[in-house]
């Protein structure tokens, strides 16, 4: 009977967290229509509005969710890297006012759900003062409401949709959006002199879903044709079904916005069918995983991405970052998510230290001041939609490495 009851007790806190939250997003979008679900007497903090989470004890909290586990775990551990790196680095320095900095990590194991239960967890229970994830835009989008209703900046290294910063004004980014990256691989597509590409998009990812139509309009407005649009479903293993479509629809070349988990399989199939044309993707190739998934058959083909580590010569602050990731994390190199979860962590940390007081609240204005912040992976300026304007690469693949190929800055691109 006890058990009973404690089991019971405990789903209704979780059932309320959940519903706060929603309760929340609705507030926030519509200040008017507030409300929703409050009973009379029974308010409780999740339902009424939130004043933000204040910094407390000794440290300052600041929370991160990612995909250290399960489908794409190789997003969460990179990014990982260089958030851990910001955060030793400021507290190497001396911390904030004479506090710690303490990072407070989550696995949301690939899902979508989980990223809502555990940002949930964070802002509520551990009253962390700012969010940093995640890199799928599928569950940034699932926790965005969460941070939005809780007043609670979120910051994503690398979700690239542009729906992701539209959830609400404490929703930030320090990349590029896919109305600039689907673009830019379109335009690079119609260069390289493809005039009928197929778009082969997964249709269980905001990411990919956007990327595919947002490729599909820029790349007919340049005069070029869709040869075919068949998808697929992150988690199927056969594409060998849509692959016949693909050849029997002719293209010069075949656009994939997915992530590195399915590509490289959809790449080795391709070529078992006998579709050896080039394979076009975007940031979701972006994975050590990538190669070894698809054997020699992304050879030569093209991704587009945020960053990429020269050798020779680099500016200064880059130098930095190298030295001290190497000294991190012996043996690696920093990719795109490494320096993306950095420069997150950085934007942050910068913030924190421009805040007029120590709270959430104030700390999302102080994050939306941020200008010409020199970032690993660019120069961040957040505009008003929360987002940073930078250059895209395309980088090629060639045996196991990616090699910079070309850049376009937004304006090369009408932007
Ligand atoms: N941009 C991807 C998304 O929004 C995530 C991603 C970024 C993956 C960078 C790899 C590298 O879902």
């Amino acid at each position: 009977m006890k058990l009973r009851r404690q089991s019971f007790l405990l789903g209704a806190v979780l059932f309320g967290a959940l519903l706060g939250g929603y309760g929340c997003k609705d507030k926030a979008e519509s200040p008017s229509g507030g409300g929703s679900g409050d009973k009379p007497g029974t308010k409780t903090e999740t339902t009424t509005e939130s004043k933000g989470n204040s910094v407390t004890g000794d440290t300052i909290k600041i929370g991160e969710y990612g995909s250290m586990t399960g489908d794409n775990s190789t997003f969460g551990i990179s990014t990982d890297r260089g958030i851990k790196l910001a955060i030793e680095e400021a507290n190497a320095a001396g911390g904030i006012q004479g506090k710690k900095i303490e990072l407070v990590s989550e696995d949301d194991a690939s899902k979508a759900e989980q990223a809502k239960t555990v940002v949930q967890k964070l802002v509520s229970s551990d009253k962390v003062v700012a969010v940093i994830g995640e890199v799928a835009s599928s569950r940034s989008m699932m926790a965005a409401p969460i941070c939005q209703g809780a007043k609670v900046p979120m910051v994503s290294p690398s979700s690239t949709n542009p729906e992701v910063t539209r959830k609400g004004d404490y929703i930030f980014r320090v990349c590029f959006t896919d109305d600039f990256q689907a673009v830019v691989a379109a335009q690079f597509a119609f260069d390289q002199g493809f005039k009928n590409v197929a778009i082969f998009t997964d249709v269980k990812s905001d990411y990919s879903k956007a990327f595919g139509e947002l490729f599909g309009k820029k790349f007919k407005s340049l005069g070029g044709k869709i040869a075919s649009e068949p998808t697929y479903q992150s988690g199927d293993v056969d594409f060998k079904a849509q692959l016949a479509t693909i050849k029997g629809s002719n293209p010069d070349a075949v656009l994939i916005p997915g992530y590195y988990t399915e590509v490289g399989t959809i790449a080795r199939q391709a070529r078992e069918v006998g579709v050896s044309i080039p394979l076009i993707g975007g940031d979701g190739w972006e994975s050590d995983q990538l190669v070894p998934g698809a054997g020699t058959a992304l050879e030569g083909c093209f991704f587009t991405n945020h960053y990429f580590v020269h050798d020779g010569t680099v500016e200064p602050h880059v130098q930095k970052f190298l030295d001290a990731f190497s000294k991190a994390y012996p043996g690696k190199k920093p990719g795109a998510l490494d320096a993306l979860g950095y420069d997150a962590a950085r934007v942050i940390i910068e913030g924190l230290r421009k805040a007029k007081t120590l709270d959430s609240v104030a700390l999302r204005d102080a994050i939306a001041d941020t200008k010409d912040y020199q970032g690993i992976s660019g120069k961040i300026t957040l505009d008003k939609e929360r987002n940073a304007r930078k250059e895209a690469l395309v980088l090629k693949i060639a045996g196991k490495e990616f090699k910079p190929f070309k850049t376009y800055k937004p304006e090369q691109v009408g932007l």
